[in-house]
């Protein structure tokens, strides 16, 4: 994790399958394997630092000291509808983690997010919470999200996204300096219409196939 709280994953294989993501040409197909792809890459780099512990095991030579995760368990936290992109390559790489809703819009005038729908497990104290939005953009709902998951206990919070602009990054930083951001990418701006530039489109309509 850098000293500033913003971790850009620096692999080949992700700039790569990234540059693929972002041709408009894509096919939705590629766009949401890839999508799920890049993120077991990001679900590895966001947890990093969980914490281990050791047991002993038998070997079918020996016995040994081996490590095993200390116990804190997770919570992917999708952003609706486009953080379900993100989730199942995270849940690739972490099969029994819980999963947390927040459902959220964006008022296309305000570019405020509103929630509609927000399920979590109950020990949300208890555990990492890792915020999946493909596109970290003006962070209004990245802000609300991650607000909204530490009032129903969250202290644990990494924020996940493919692409980043500058921004959205400040913003998030400012509203919540002690949640980590981890991104495959940070653009160059963000345009009048709070779009990624240069970006990929909306995240959404592309894993989706919609308009
Ligand atoms: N949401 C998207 O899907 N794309 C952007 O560029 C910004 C926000």
């Amino acid at each position: 994790m850098s000293s500033d709280g913003v971790t850009v994953i620096a692999h080949p294989l992700v700039a790569h399958k990234l540059t693929i993501m972002r041709r408009k040409d894509t096919s939705t197909k590629s766009f949401r394997q890839l999508l799920r792809e890049i993120a077991l890459l990001l679900a590895y780099e966001a947890t990093r630092d969980l914490e281990l512990t050791s047991i002993e095991i038998e070997t079918p030579l020996t016995t040994m000291q081996a490590p095993t995760l200390a116990g804190k368990k997770l919570v992917f936290a999708p952003i609706l509808r486009a953080g379900m992109g993100l989730l199942e390559g995270m849940l690739d790489l972490v099969p029994s983690a819980r999963v947390a809703h927040v459902g959220l819009y964006r008022d296309p005038a305000t570019l405020t997010a509103i929630e509609y729908y927000f399920k979590a497990p109950e020990d949300m104290e208890d555990r990492m919470v890792i915020v999946l939005d493909p596109m970290l953009a003006t962070a209004n709902s990245a802000t609300a999200a991650i607000e909204r998951l530490k009032q129903a206990g969250a202290k644990d919070v990494r924020f996940v996204c493919l692409l980043a602009a500058p921004e959205g990054v400040a913003r998030l930083r400012a509203a919540h300096p002690d949640v980590p951001i981890i991104t495959a990418a940070i653009d160059d701006h963000l345009n009048d219409h709070g779009y990624i530039v240069p970006g990929l489109g909306d995240a959404g309509d592309r894993i989706y196939g919609t308009k």
